[in-house]
């Protein structure tokens, strides 16, 4: 699809409030996806930023962050890496322990997949307290990655995710606030 700059993202995402718990207002990004114009121009303005960090690899997070970050890494023609919650990957892993604006999880990546020397782009759909990009952002320092960036397509201002990430030397971008 062409280019188009004049597109408003914010207004094809979606708030349900209470979910998945009472006084959480989720935001979805299943309207702003299912809106080819929307998703081909989220992909595009990410993939932009994103190559300007020359990464030999797009990290996403699942679930949400692989949507985004396996068409950005189609787009840009490099690899794709997903970060999975645990349990997921069938080979031998390395994890991270970390908590969410509603529960805690624990993160796992393929041992190999990422080494010593690798610059890599983070993504993932939405930045609320940081806990996520921070954990993901940890794990690919712990195998000698370098993190040039974390890119999200949805910035919760008030939960202070971009703050914690700045504090922790992140660079950080987001395609709506
Ligand atoms: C959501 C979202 C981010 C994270 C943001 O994922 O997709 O990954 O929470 O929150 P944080 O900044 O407070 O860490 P969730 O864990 O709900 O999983 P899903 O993508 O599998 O739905
Ligand atoms: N992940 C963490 N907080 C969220 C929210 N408010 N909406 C959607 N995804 C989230």
């Amino acid at each position: 699809l062409p280019p188009r700059p004049e597109l408003d993202l914010a207004s094809l995402v979606r708030t349900i409030p209470d979910f998945p718990k009472p006084g959480i207002q989720f935001r979805d990004i299943t309207t702003l996806i299912g809106d080819a114009a929307g998703f081909s121009e989220s992909v595009r303005r990410l993939s932009a930023r994103a190559a300007i960090y020359r990464p030999d690899y797009i990290v996403a997070v699942e679930a949400r962050g692989f949507l985004f970050g396996a068409a950005m890494a189609t787009a840009m023609g490099i690899g794709l890496v997903p970060v999975r919650k645990a349990g997921k990957l069938p080979g031998v892993t390395v994890g991270v322990d970390y908590e969410l604006e509603y529960g805690a999880d624990r993160l796992e990546l393929h041992e190999g997949a990422v080494t010593a020397g690798h610059r890599i782009v983070l993504v993932d759909d939405l930045l609320a307290t940081g806990g996520t990009i921070l954990a993901a952002a940890k794990l690919m320092q712990s195998v000698g990655a370098e993190v040039a960036a974390a890119l999200f397509v949805i910035d919760l201002p008030d939960l202070g995710g971009s703050q914690r990430l700045e504090a922790a030397g992140l660079v950080c971008e987001t395609l709506i606030a």
